[in-house]
């Protein structure tokens, strides 16, 4: 029996090398090993009142990204949050079993209500009780996720821990976080700091569906410094990045080509910017190709759609007869 992964993917819309690197790449390799669930997570992007134009596109645009950069239908199950109603069913039991006060206390909760005053909704303080429903489910046992979701995550084994333990019966097994082993990559921005994110602009990003001329703008307006002056010094942070970016997209001779000449000093910063324009752009085209032909294709991305949300609605309705089976839901009548 394969493992069951699920995970939860955020419809923030285009998606970047740092979500390419940090995030894709590990479903890439999972959908072959595992039986594994990925889905749209657009019940969560509510929290932030969304409108139905921005809701729309945004969904559209990360599903069409994902299958361009290799997810594959026929092999993941693929579906929209949305589409599997058992979700919110779940979601209200969890909701019995969660308590006000552990969800205050949770730090993207804490955070979010900082950052949004006027609108502190109950959605948002039990968001984690919704992302346990999208994990427990299908009972999965492995979730990938980054640092940032482990208290989530934390919550989920609690929830249905707890409800293990009022209806007597072993019926959800714990979720443990999946990093898949390799240590995480870490993708920096072009603004000489920090880890590459669309909050920092949109210019500090290369996006998968980036044309040629936009990438090598980017990569020109970069930040560097005044270049090294002695041999085999430390590179600061901004050039480290995008060495560290180099270390992704280029050949491993290209990366010790520029890096001899970083220690030699005899790096010309212009020169090293285009190479590293080059080499992105030759790493996103084929994706990028890929994402134009299924954009105008819904009839791909209707298939693709159908046998996942089949697969998972058959799924989530097991889970969901078993726990109403536990809770007493029973005719009387
Ligand atoms: N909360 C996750 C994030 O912000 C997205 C998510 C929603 C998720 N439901 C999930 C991740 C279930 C894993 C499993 O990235």
């Amino acid at each position: 029996m394969k493992e069951i992964v699920v995970s939860g993917i955020r419809s923030t819309g285009k998606l970047h090398l740092g979500n390419y690197f940090g995030a894709v790449v590990n479903f890439l390799k999972m959908q072959h090993q595992h039986n594994s669930y990925f889905f749209i997570a657009d019940w969560h992007s509510l929290t932030t009142h969304t409108t139905p134009v921005d809701l729309q596109s945004n969904v559209k645009t990360v599903l069409v990204e994902y299958l361009a950069a290799g997810l594959d239908p026929e092999v993941a199950t693929l579906y929209i949050q949305s589409d599997i109603p058992e979700i919110a069913e779940l979601y209200l039991y969890l909701n019995m079993v969660a308590y006000k006060g552990e969800l205050e206390r949770v730090t993207t909760f804490k955070d979010k209500a900082k950052s949004q005053p006027d609108n502190i909704n109950a959605g948002l303080l039990t968001y984690p009780v919704l992302m346990s429903a999208d994990i427990l489910i299908h009972r999965a046992t492995k979730v990938p996720v980054g640092k940032d979701q482990e208290q989530h995550l934390e919550m989920a084994r609690t929830f249905g821990n707890r409800f293990n333990h009022l209806y007597k019966e072993e019926f959800f097994p714990e979720p443990q976080a999946f990093n898949f082993g390799s240590k995480l990559v870490k993708v920096p921005g072009l603004d000489g700091k920090g880890k590459m994110s669309k909050s920092n602009g949109e210019n500090t990003a290369i996006f998968l569906r980036d044309t040629r001329d936009e990438i090598i703008k980017k990569m020109k307006r970069s930040v560097t410094d005044s270049g090294p002056t002695e041999p085999n010094q430390t590179k600061p942070e901004p050039i480290q990045n995008l060495f560290d970016l180099m270390a992704l997209v280029s050949t491993q001779e290209t990366y010790n080509h520029f890096d001899n000449l970083y220690n030699t000093c005899a790096i010309r910063y212009g020169d090293f910017k285009m190479q590293l324009a080059e080499d992105m752009d030759a790493f996103v085209a084929p994706i990028r190709e890929k994402i134009t032909a299924i954009e105008n294709d819904n009839d791909y991305i209707a298939k693709a759609l159908k046998k996942g949300t089949d697969t998972a609605r058959a799924s989530a309705a097991e889970t969901i007869a078993g726990v109403r089976r536990l809770i007493g839901f029973k005719k009387f009548y």
